[in-house]
């Protein structure tokens, strides 16, 4: 695998692989890499015959200084699981390199940044769609590999490429899960035993949800999910909504939508989780 950290060194290797036809497949990621990340690479491979992958912590996308210091950080242990899936190029830029001056940039997201994540992390999606164009900038691929696990992210970026014109083209990957139906994160390997032990009913609780939504009101649903969350004190719900996968305007019924999904944001002690499934 060869490694990049600075952004003309790796747009010269591209430039010479573009001219030769060859097709790029580009997953970004905050490393700390599990399965999730290496299904997106796999995936990627199989499409295209060069597979970039990007590992940057991304300061525009926090909110919170503490979440920003705690993210997790393993360079050494990441490129050993790239290497493992054979992929081809790993850009991994300092924070100078991408943010030379102040970024201030602001994107219109079209509102679908109100909700859920949006509306408890003021600011967030603008950070990741500007480090997203700016990555798309220097990498150019022909199509890029977003993970469901971040629906409202991956519904964003979606919308974000057709709103300005950007020639990528979004692929969205099926959530990886351990065993026990916990969602693979890298903020997984903070979950202290206990934690760890808890946080797998955050997809049980949405798992039954959707079992019950046939004859259950959206109202009584949402009930019965904070309840259910109560049963462990070590989570703390932060939000559960069904909302329209297209406009992410959350639904009071889900008669008249083609489809909807449920998003669920929870701590388990002091780590921040979020998973989804998909209602119709
Ligand atoms: P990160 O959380 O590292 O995730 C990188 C990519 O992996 C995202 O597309 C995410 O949805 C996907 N992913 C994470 N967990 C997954 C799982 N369990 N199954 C499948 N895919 C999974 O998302 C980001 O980084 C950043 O916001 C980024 C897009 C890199 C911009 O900074």
């Amino acid at each position: 695998m060869k490694i990049f950290y600075k952004i003309s060194e790796i747009k010269e290797y591209l430039l010479l692989q573009k001219a030769l036809g060859v097709k790029i497949g580009f997953i970004p990621t905050m490393g700390t890499l599990h399965s999730g990340h290496l299904s997106l690479i796999r995936r990627a491979k199989a499409d295209n015959l060069v597979s970039v992958c990007s590992i940057f912590i991304n300061p525009l996308q926090f909110n919170n200084k503490e979440d920003l210091e705690n993210y997790p950080k393993s360079l050494d242990s990441d490129i050993i699981k790239l290497e493992s899936v054979n992929c081809d190029i790993l850009f991994s830029p300092s924070e100078k390199e991408m943010y030379p001056e102040a970024e201030n940039t602001i994107y219109d997201l079209c509102g679908l940044d109100k909700y859920m994540e949006g509306a408890f992390r003021p600011g967030h999606f603008n950070g990741v769609v500007v480090v997203v164009k700016k990555m798309f900038d220097i990498i150019e691929p022909l199509k890029a590999y977003f993970g469901e696990k971040d629906f409202q992210q991956l519904a964003i970026i979606t919308n974000f490429v057709k709103k300005y014109h950007i020639p990528v083209e979004i692929i969205p990957c099926p959530t990886i899960r351990e065993d026990d139906g916990l969602a693979m994160s890298s903020r997984n390997v903070r979950l202290l035993p206990a934690e760890r032990k808890a946080a797998p009913l955050i997809y049980k609780t949405l798992y039954k949800a959707r079992e019950m939504a046939p004859t259950s009101s959206i109202e009584k649903l949402k009930k019965w999910v904070i309840n259910e969350l109560k049963k462990d004190s070590l989570l703390k719900l932060e939000y559960f909504e069904i909302v329209d996968c297209e406009s992410l305007e959350p639904v009071n019924n889900l008669a008249g939508h083609k489809k909807c999904i449920a998003c669920i944001a929870s701590y388990a002690g002091n780590v921040r989780l979020i998973d989804n499934i998909n209602f119709l």
